[in-house]
């Protein structure tokens, strides 16, 4: 057997720490990525099927449904040849022909109004069974998850359903190794996960049915389970995108995430700290506050 391609991979393990984070990187301009990001989603297995798992748990034959953020269709494909109408909406304009041969080569343009716009401020003309919309990203901290579903919402049915629909956000505290360039990184290889030192704990969970305010502040007490230089966050979001099917984080989406404490701090096995935690939906993790207060 050949360890070709393996070897170089393991030669270029550290090249490749910050790779997914700068393919990620989101534009505000046009809410768009670039095609390396849409690749690397659309091949993602484990992320497409937890929502193709979800379209067949609730049926959407005859339904009409809305999504936001469609890209390269690669959720949307699933849904469309059975539902009665769709509302789609992209704002990424690099995507448009992509998305119209799409639609005429599949047939599919009849039932389809495309709004090539903003989600967070789209009009819909009717109300509709489902709502689809994978903006997300950790902890919702750059994507705009929660400000598109809490317009959007408002054109869901009575027992209509939004996919994803709740995100429980959790936290470690941990060492891990910085640049000058990276405040915050995501996790890609196992060997650069950081030195866990407590076990994970809910930051809070939100309820995008609901989900009103978009800065969140909170004080967790944690207690270290191991004896430490604390120097940042370990962070994974856990998505509900409807019930019994969940998604945990993987590289393409929501990869778990380091995010550096605003000053490194020693911990001692078994003394509990205060965490305080500070950050908004729909900004820049880099913007995010994470601070230790001993007790
Ligand atoms: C994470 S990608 C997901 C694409 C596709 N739904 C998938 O699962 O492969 C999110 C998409 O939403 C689009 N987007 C982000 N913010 C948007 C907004 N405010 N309005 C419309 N589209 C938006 C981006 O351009 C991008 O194509």
């Amino acid at each position: 057997m050949s360890f070709e391609f393996f070897s170089e991979l393991v030669d270029r393990y550290d090249e490749l720490k910050y790779e997914i984070l700068d393919a990620q990187t989101f534009s505000e301009e046009h809410f768009g990525f670039p095609p390396i990001y849409y690749k690397v989603m659309e091949t993602d297995r484990t992320r497409v099927e937890s929502f193709t798992k979800a379209f067949e748990r609730y049926d959407f034959t005859d339904k009409v449904v809305c999504e936001a953020g469609i890209g390269t269709l690669a959720l949307t494909k699933h849904f469309l040849p059975v539902v009665k109408k769709a509302y789609l909406i992209e704002y990424n304009p690099d995507l448009k022909d992509f998305i119209e041969g799409e639609l005429a080569k599949n047939g599919w343009a009849d039932k389809v109004e495309v709004i090539y716009g903003d989600a967070m401020k789209v009009v819909l003309p009717e109300p509709v069974d489902y709502i689809v919309g994978e903006l997300m990203s950790i902890y919702c901290g750059n994507e705009f998850q929660v400000q598109i579903f809490k317009n959007l919402r408002q054109y869901l049915k009575p027992g209509g359903k939004l996919l994803p629909e709740y995100i429980t956000n959790v936290i470690q505290l941990a060492n891990a190794e910085f640049d000058e360039k990276h405040k915050h990184y995501p996790i890609n290889f196992t060997r650069h996960l950081p030195e866990q030192l407590s076990l994970q704990q809910v930051v809070n969970e939100i309820d995008l049915y609901q989900a009103e305010g978009l800065v969140i502040e909170k004080i967790l007490e944690v207690t270290p389970v191991l004896t430490g230089l604390a120097n940042c966050v370990y962070m994974h979001s856990l998505v509900q995108v409807a019930e019994g099917c969940n998604f945990t984080g993987t590289d393409s989406l929501m990869p778990p995430t380091v995010c550096q404490l605003e000053k490194p701090v020693h911990l001692e096995k078994g003394k509990p700290v205060h965490l305080h935690i500070r950050f908004e939906y729909g900004t820049n993790l880099d913007e995010a506050k994470f601070w230790v207060e001993q007790l």
